[in-house]
């Protein structure tokens, strides 16, 4: 199965595979402050919505560590300090804050000096990490029926096991049809222009012995055109209660070439996902991201020192777009609240 993205190290820090340096390397990195746990999700080092929650929740007990020695009020007044610089370390997928939210109101009310506090909230972190993969479980068999044998799938980005704490969002029913024996094949986008598709989606399926083949983005039209691809499955980083969610830029692309196309097209993704304070997706944050991501290409320039250029990470796909949406409790319809 899958590769683990993260883990605990039996320090109590926390040890990621650094995203950046896929497919070309498997790094392993050891990440024993908040410091460097923000520069870590900043940096794309650990990226995916549901893994970004997980990781922050992690790093921030990582954080915690030389504080168990302080008596509770000192211990709640680093929590906060520290949960700042986390939430604030990338804008759009709203399980971060989720994530953080959940660990300063356990801590809140939990009993306790700081050794008691943080004894709970490795509990509340692991426990996070153990519900997403669950979740991921869910969300595969919710899928299943959508990916009979000899399926071919288009997806964007990685929603896969390197986004998340267990088999992906959006690859979970490709898992878990995978497992079943069924014959799949997957269309990779390659996602410009951090390339998640082409280095980690491509990556972690071959891992798995799936079949997959990558494509630049342009050529998702003409695929489709050619009734090459039978479903489309993608993540989301924020979904608002009228279903509109953000997800990596391109992706709403590929949701209006698939609906002129006639061909479904699935977002999925746990509750954790939903931000149910947003009427629509007209409120959702977009992270721009630095241009020079966009202007070269492993390190060398792609476009004239001179040009301009614009970088938004993420882009809205109104929920008109959507077939379904497939979370934890099956195939889902908006309105979401905070419990879909
Ligand atoms: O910028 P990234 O790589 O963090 O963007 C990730 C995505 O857009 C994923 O599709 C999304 O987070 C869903 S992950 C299960």
């Amino acid at each position: 199965m899958p590769v683990q993205a993260i883990a605990w190290t039996p320090s109590g820090a926390v040890r990621i595979v650094d995203q950046r340096a896929l497919p070309e390397a498997h790094i392993e990195r050891d990440l024993e402050s908040v410091a460097a746990m923000a520069e870590a999700i900043r940096t794309l080092q650990v990226r995916g919505a549901p893994l970004i929650g997980i990781a922050a929740a992690m790093g921030l007990v990582a954080g915690l560590r030389d504080e168990r020695g302080a008596p509770r009020e000192r211990f709640l007044a680093r929590v906060e300090e520290l949960a700042a610089p986390l939430a604030a370390a990338r804008p759009t997928a709203v399980n971060l804050r989720w994530a953080l939210d959940r660990m300063r109101r356990v801590a809140a009310q939990a009993p306790g000096d700081g050794a008691a506090l943080w004894d709970r909230l490795k509990s509340e972190a692991t426990a996070i990490w153990e519900e997403d993969r669950a979740m991921c479980r869910r969300i595969g068999e919710a899928g299943l029926a959508l990916v009979p044998d000899g399926a071919t799938v288009l997806t964007h980005c990685n929603a896969g096991a390197l986004a998340t704490g267990g088999i992906g969002t959006a690859l979970a029913p490709v898992y878990l049809a995978h497992e079943a024996g069924r014959r799949v094949r997957v269309y990779v986008g390659e996602t410009r222009p951090v390339l998640q598709g082409a280095r980690l989606t491509a990556w972690e399926l071959t891992h798995a012995g799936i079949p997959c083949t990558v494509i630049a983005d342009a050529a998702a039209g003409a695929l489709m055109r050619q009734a090459e691809v039978d479903l489309a499955l993608v993540g989301a980083d924020r979904i608002a209660a009228n279903g509109d969610f953000a997800n990596k830029i391109g992706t709403y692309a590929l949701a209006v070439l698939a609906l002129h196309h006639g061909v479904p097209f699935y977002c999925a993704a746990p509750s954790t996902t939903i931000d149910a304070t947003l009427a629509d997706g007209d409120g959702i944050p977009i992270e721009q991201r630095p241009v020079e991501e966009v202007k070269t290409l492993a390190g060398r320039p792609i476009a004239p020192a001179a040009a301009g250029a614009l970088n938004p990470a993420f882009d809205v796909t109104p929920a008109r777009y959507v077939t379904g949406y497939l979370m934890e409790r099956g195939m889902v319809k908006p309105p979401f609240g905070a419990d879909p």
